[in-house]
């Protein structure tokens, strides 16, 4: 089971990289804009710091304009990933850039056709957003039960990216599911590491650490 970061803080990246944690980084627009710098070189200096892949999106709409952009940002360095959003301009983008050498990951995949679909133009990921289908009264996990099974019986190659996480439930009920990758915001990752009872446990074994006679 591996941990992408899905956030374009160079800080943060660095702090869960150092922990060991960070097989990865996902990025957007969204979450470029925040980063409050020129996207070169945030995804520049994003990928100094991961040994994997890191994904940057497209926002052109044919998949000319894809193609020619997903070049740009993947001469940026080695490991960038080159995520272009559902659909058939976008699919054909993934055929084109595949042409020359270059790994895609579909974002935006909301079905299971979708994500059949991904994998059948030959994208190295494949990322549904579960969060934003539990948000619509919609089960975001059942799609991702559908996806795994699908994958399974045509031996697909593609990895499934689980995004739009928004707490540690979705990562394990992910893993319970077999998925290979989960996406998920600093604050998710961090709240991984935490349960009150752990904290409670290393206080009274270090309060009776203080009465233990010492020579
Ligand atoms: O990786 C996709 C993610 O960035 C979308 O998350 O929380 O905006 O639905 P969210």
């Amino acid at each position: 089971m591996k941990f992408f970061l899905d956030t374009a803080e160079r800080d943060e990246i660095q702090r869960m990289t150092e922990l060991g944690f960070v097989d990865g980084v996902t990025t957007n627009p969204s979450l470029l804009k925040k980063a409050g710098a020129p996207y070169q070189q945030v995804l520049q200096e994003i990928c100094a710091l991961v040994s994997g892949p890191v994904s940057a999106e497209v926002v052109a709409e044919d998949h000319a304009g894809m193609i020619a952009e997903g070049r740009e940002l993947a001469a940026i360095a080695e490991n960038v990933v080159i995520k272009v959003p559902m659909g058939s301009e976008g699919l054909r983008a993934v055929r084109g850039l595949r042409e020359h050498g270059i790994d895609c990951n579909v974002t935006l995949v909301f079905s299971t056709n979708q994500a059949i679909l991904a994998a059948k133009a030959g994208a190295r990921f494949v990322s549904p957003f579960i969060g934003r289908l539990d948000d619509v009264a919609q089960e975001g996990m059942q799609l991702i039960e559908e996806i795994v099974q699908i994958y399974e019986n045509y031996e697909f190659e593609s990895e499934l990216i689980v995004a739009s996480v928004r707490h540690p439930m979705h990562v394990v009920d992910a893993g319970l599911l077999g998925a290979d990758i989960v996406t998920m915001p600093t604050r998710v990752l961090e709240a991984m590491f935490q349960h009150p009872l752990t904290d409670i446990g290393k206080e009274k074994f270090l309060a009776a650490w203080r009465d233990v006679p010492k020579a």
